[in-house]
């Protein structure tokens, strides 16, 4: 990860981190990025995916979210939002890929052809069942184990 791209999320964060209203709390928002961010490093290999890309597109996954302190409709503002962000750092075909990827992540029901989103939704369940929150759906449930099973990690 390119220290500038981390240091223009960072710099996001801590301007919106004393925000009234967040949806969920500052805290859980940076370590949520993070950890994604790192979950792509170790993971992208195995789902053939540009470690790079994959790395910044799951650090920004959730930041319309974090810039706008609604969960609701977070994805599609940050497809948007992630263009504005990254326009001088990341070429164009890059970036539409890594936008494209965050509008269509919470949709965790739908099995994408696309395999930069289906990443991004896998490793935004396995992440936050770590942090504490999981859905009951079963397309959330069939998501985490299949990240547990490439990490060998035993559900508990
Ligand atoms: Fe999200």
């Amino acid at each position: 990860m390119q220290e500038d791209i981390l240091n223009i999320f960072l710099n996001i964060w801590k301007e919106h981190s004393n925000d009234v209203g967040t949806a969920f709390p500052p805290a859980f928002e940076l370590v949520h990025a993070i950890n994604a961010c790192m979950l792509a490093r170790i993971l992208s290999d195995k789902y053939d995916l540009d470690d790079e890309i994959s790395q910044i597109t799951c650090l920004f996954h959730d930041i319309g979210r974090i810039m706008t302190c609604k969960n609701e409709n977070h994805a599609e503002t940050g497809s948007i939002l992630i263009k504005e962000i990254l326009f001088d750092k990341i070429k164009e075909e890059d970036l539409s890929k890594i936008s494209y990827a965050i509008f269509n992540h919470s949709n965790k029901d739908v099995e994408d052809d696309d395999r930069l989103s289906e990443f991004v939704k896998d490793v935004d369940v396995f992440n936050s069942y770590i942090l504490g929150y999981m859905s009951d759906k079963p397309s959330c449930k069939k998501r985490l184990h299949k990240i547990a099973d490439l990490l060998r990690y035993n559900i508990k």
